[in-house]
């Protein structure tokens, strides 16, 4: 899971953040005991996306790409990351995932995340899903600033993923 965002992330933010700003990035939020606490947090989705087989998936195992959301309140949940390895983008994973995360709280109303403000893919699918941006955010790391937009979907107007099994 670690080699899978740290992958994802030079590939996604490579051309958008300086070497050190990704460096610690992935040491803060990528590495494998906070991985491995969010995995084991009561309130807390984490799944993954599996290939079938192993072949021509080297370095990654199976691992297609994977979603975390947290339960904030008794009515929303914050979408801690959602991400699918470079390769397999585009090809509907993302919808899927993100629908998991959906039916992982039946009874939640309102889903947040934040994502770099230069995402601009990133924040079309978002958008194309039911979110809006409601605002925004800097987090200030010691190799510099990550501009953050904050959005927000509600369950009744999101996007209802017609992919079949989520
Ligand atoms: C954003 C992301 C999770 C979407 O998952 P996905 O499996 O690629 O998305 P889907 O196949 O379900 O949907 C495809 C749509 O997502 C959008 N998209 C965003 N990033 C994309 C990418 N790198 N490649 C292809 N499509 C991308 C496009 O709008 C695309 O729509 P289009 O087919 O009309 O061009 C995935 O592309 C990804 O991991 N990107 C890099 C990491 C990232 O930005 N994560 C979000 C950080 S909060």
């Amino acid at each position: 899971m670690r080699r899978l965002l740290e992958l994802t992330w030079r590939r996604a933010f490579g051309a958008l953040l300086s070497p050190a700003a990704l460096r610690e990035v992935s040491q803060r939020w990528h590495n494998e005991a906070h991985l491995a606490g969010q995995t084991s947090l009561r309130d807390c989705f984490f799944a993954v996306a599996e290939a079938g087989s192993r072949k021509g998936l080297a370095g990654l195992g199976r691992l297609l790409g994977l979603v975390t959301a947290t339960r904030t309140g008794r009515r929303a949940v914050f979408l801690n990351r959602l991400y699918v390895r470079p390769g397999r983008q585009g090809g509907g994973l993302g919808e899927r995932l993100l629908s998991a995360a959906w039916k992982a709280f039946p009874g939640v109303q309102g889903m947040r995340l934040e994502v770099l403000k230069d995402n601009g893919r990133a924040i079309a699918f978002y958008r194309r899903h039911g979110f809006r941006v409601t605002g925004s955010k800097a987090v200030r790391l010691e190799a510099g600033t990550l501009r953050l937009a904050v959005m927000k979907a509600r369950r009744d107007r999101r996007f209802v993923a017609s992919v079949k099994g989520t």
